[in-house]
């Protein structure tokens, strides 16, 4: 039964894989990006996540059967927790009510294996709390005091901690929502390449997210998972963070996390 996703950050990489393969499953994909998408919406601020939404609305008569939010920056820098963590919120947020007049309603997000890495805690307590101006300043201050790192995986910590206290919540599951973030390793697309491209830092990678099973990824390889936990057979999973990342969250967390 074709379905009707709307993919943010489909411009290029695992959004634009999950796009291609969603499509080729015949399903109507409303695409979503700072530029080239049926949707152009810059989800670092308030008026893009409001278009967003609103030109969803107008594009589907208000029903959407899944939304993937998979828009996201790597930068040391404020932006970052910006768009990863308040960004997809207000994505999943702003079109949860035309999800609950989808048919077999899901959503996603794209976290990370980063979030399993160090964070700082006023970023995380800022996100916990929706408040994104503190969060933007405990995130240039941890750029000041060059720990600009810290705002990327810390991002990617609390949208990871939003999915597990959002979806058991009768707004997503209580209405039929299941609610899961898939977290790749490391994936070979232009947000990785500037990293891998430098013999140092790609040492430092590798070191820091150690891929026992068949190395780097392309973002091919997270279509599918995408797909599944977005389609109606994924009737079960929600409130996961599925680890897709070769074995590196196994490596890195061992065997008291599961
Ligand atoms: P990419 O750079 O190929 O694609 C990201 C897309 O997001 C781009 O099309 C970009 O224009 C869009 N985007 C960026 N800022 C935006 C904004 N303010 N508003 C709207 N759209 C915006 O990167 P990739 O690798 O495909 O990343 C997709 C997601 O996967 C991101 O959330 C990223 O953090 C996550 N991820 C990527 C990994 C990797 O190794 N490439 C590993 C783990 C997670």
């Amino acid at each position: 039964m074709p379905r009707t996703y709307l993919v943010t950050g489909a411009a290029s990489g695992i959004g634009a894989a999950a796009t291609a393969l969603l499509r080729e499953q015949g399903h109507t994909v409303l695409t979503a990006d700072l530029e080239g998408g049926d949707i152009t919406a810059d989800l670092s601020a308030p008026a893009g996540r409001a278009a967003l939404a609103a030109r969803a609305r107008e594009l589907t008569g208000g029903r959407l059967d899944a939304v993937v939010a998979c828009a996201g920056v790597a930068r040391f820098e404020p932006v970052t927790i910006r768009v990863n963590h308040f960004g997809a919120v207000a994505t999943l947020e702003g079109l949860r009510p035309l999800l609950a007049a989808g048919t077999h309603p899901r959503a996603l997000v794209v976290g990370s294996i980063d979030s399993v890495h160090p964070t700082d805690p006023e970023i995380l307590a800022a996100a916990d709390a929706d408040d994104e101006a503190a969060a933007v300043t405990a995130a240039q201050a941890a750029a000041d005091r060059g720990e600009g790192h810290l705002v990327y995986s810390s991002s990617k910590a609390a949208v990871s901690r939003w999915v597990r206290r959002a979806a058991p919540e009768p707004a997503w599951a209580g209405a039929g929502i299941p609610l899961n973030a898939v977290a790749p390793g490391v994936v070979l697309t232009p947000l990785t390449r500037p990293l891998l491209d430098d013999p140092v830092t790609r040492a430092l990678v590798e070191r820091a997210v150690p891929m026992p099973l068949h190395g780097h990824s392309r973002p091919e390889q997270l279509a599918p998972l995408i797909a599944w936990l977005t389609s109606p057979e994924n009737t079960l999973v929600t409130g996961q963070v599925v680890f897709a990342d070769g074995g590196a969250d196994a490596v890195l967390r061992g065997d008291r996390t599961w």
